[in-house]
């Protein structure tokens, strides 16, 4: 039996057992299980140890532990290490790494497909928090140097990310929380966690932005938030964390098995809230 875990705290929510579990049925792998574990910092190093000795045979990392897996990891991809963030360990099976314990960040690369069929100059990133590295890594995949804004409330995290992307093909310009770009925009993507809870609501009034053919994405997958609804009111497009959370499950699960499965109609009603 093979068995895969996903691990965060709070982890309740996560859509992450019913997605592989769905695609472990799918692709006839029937001797796989992915389970959710609630854990603390102080037992991943255990978790981790688990895959060392074989009793796991992969993980998914979630919040608050994307960054505090780190130093239980033997190696880190390329990516992960660049944005010190990992969301998927396994123990390298051959070759030079045989034997080690691998993290890996698949997010950069599911949002960079979520935004790959849309037309857009310049972003403007609200957030500063584990996940906006990915976000602003994947704007740094384009071959365009694109101008990002970017604002927190906490601004000195924003300035942070800015030095992190030094030297990059993003512009990076950091304005303050609750001030708009004064250039034009055409993606607006919320990477905070105002939202999480459906009343929430982001304080940056976007009226002047009515009907304007922009694009606003949040993250946030599990239900429409102000920030979306608002938009879809104004006349703006939108676009919610549902593909990109499939996405990053399906590179993980490649990783896992070594096939990178499709986003079927089934799949996606697994995290589908309308
Ligand atoms: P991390 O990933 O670093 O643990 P996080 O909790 O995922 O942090 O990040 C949350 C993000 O949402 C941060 O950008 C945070 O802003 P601060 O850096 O100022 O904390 C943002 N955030 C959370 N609550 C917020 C609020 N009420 N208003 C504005 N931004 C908020």
């Amino acid at each position: 039996m093979k068995k895969f875990l996903v691990i965060g705290n709070p982890i309740e929510h996560s859509l992450s057992p019913e997605i592989h579990n769905y695609w472990f049925k799918k692709y006839r792998m029937f001797g796989s299980n992915y389970e959710k574990r609630k854990v603390t910092e102080k037992e991943l190093k255990n978790v981790i140890e688990e895959i060392k000795n074989d009793n796991i045979d992969g993980i998914n990392v979630t919040v608050p532990f994307k960054k505090s897996v780190i130093p239980f990891c033997d190696k880190l991809d390329f990516t992960a290490e660049r944005i010190q963030s990992v969301n998927t360990i396994i123990k390298i099976r051959s070759g030079p790494w045989v034997g080690k314990i691998f993290g890996f960040t698949t997010d950069s690369q599911a949002f960079r497909d979520c935004i790959e069929r849309l037309e857009y100059n310049s972003v403007f990133v609200l957030g500063s928090g584990g996940v906006t590295a990915s976000i602003l890594d994947a704007l740094n995949q384009d071959e365009r140097s694109l101008q990002v804004f970017l604002t927190n409330r906490t601004r000195k995290k924003a300035e942070n990310l800015k030095k992190q992307f030094k030297g990059t093909s993003i512009k990076i310009e950091v304005i303050d929380w609750g001030t708009k770009p004064a250039n034009k925009c055409d993606l607006v993507i919320n990477t905070t966690s105002v939202g999480l809870k459906k009343e929430d609501k982001i304080n940056i009034n976007f009226e002047e932005y009515k009907g304007k053919k922009m694009v606003f994405i949040d993250l946030i997958y599990n239900h429409k938030t102000h920030f979306l609804k608002d938009a879809e009111k104004r006349g703006n497009l939108i676009m919610n964390g549902q593909d990109m959370f499939l996405g990053q499950a399906r590179y993980a699960f490649e990783k896992f098995t070594g096939v990178l499965p499709d986003i079927d109609e089934e799949v996606f009603k697994l995290v589908s809230y309308d």
